[in-house]
């Protein structure tokens, strides 16, 4: 499968979201909808999402009892994401319930991916790759990782289990606040199979000419 952009949609409100879904809508095929947009807008910025075809990644981190989980899994397969999210460390119960709780009859359930660890804590590469073992055994899809970490998941997890990369940095944005940032076209080699972008996109001056930007480079690498 060949790498897929999916763009951050870091922004507080509807009105927001739709600008940009305006703007990016005709190139970017899928869409991240974190805590602070689903916080304000509840289901609704996921329907406008895919009332124009896109998909959906769902990034809530579910972590709670796995019968809680499995309620929220069910309401976001319900709700028609492509993939969600949970956290790990939550433990391999927890995993099994969001991906059962995650099914749909008679239709495809949503990707169900891991976090490991998150950044901004301290984490050896032996405690990542721990956790991502223990949500495979689970049956989850992949795990969200820095492309830095790409081919060993890879290595070690085998082709099908996926990667999520975000710390993706153009060579011509801002670094902000990631530390340990990626070029599209380098994570692209290491083998992720989607990557994040935020607000190299969100911040340009003309987002859909970055977006295409990112995808050219994508493409050729
Ligand atoms: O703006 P930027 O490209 O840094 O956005 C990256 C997105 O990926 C943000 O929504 C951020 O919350 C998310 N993310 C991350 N690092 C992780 C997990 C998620 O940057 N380890």
């Amino acid at each position: 499968m060949a790498t897929e952009l999916i763009v951050a949609l870091d922004v507080p409100t509807l009105d927001d979201a739709s600008r940009l879904l305006d703007r990016l809508g005709g190139s970017v095929r899928w869409f991240k909808v974190g805590m602070q947009l689903f916080t304000a807008t509840g289901p609704a910025v996921v329907r406008e999402i895919r009332s124009r075809g896109a998909k959906v990644f769902l990034d809530l981190k579910f972590h709670d009892i796995p019968n809680t989980v499995a309620g929220a899994a069910q309401s976001a397969a319900a709700l028609g994401v492509e993939m969600f999210n949970v956290h790990a460390s939550g433990g391999e119960e927890m995993m099994r319930a969001a991906v059962t709780g995650g099914g749909r009859e008679g239709g495809a359930r949503p990707l169900v991916i891991a976090v490991t660890i998150l950044t901004s804590q301290a984490a050896s590469e032996a405690d990542v790759l721990k956790l991502a073992r223990a949500a495979k055994a689970s049956g989850l899809d992949g795990v969200v990782c820095s492309a830095r970490e790409a081919v060993t998941l890879k290595r070690e997890l085998g082709a099908d289990f996926k990667l999520v990369c975000p710390g993706i940095r153009p060579s011509w944005s801002e670094t902000g606040d990631q530390k340990r940032i990626v070029t599209p076209r380098d994570a692209v080699k290491a083998g992720a199979d989607y990557i994040v972008v935020g607000r190299p996109i969100l911040a340009a001056p003309n987002p859909a000419e970055a977006a295409k930007r990112v995808l050219d480079e994508m493409q050729a690498a």
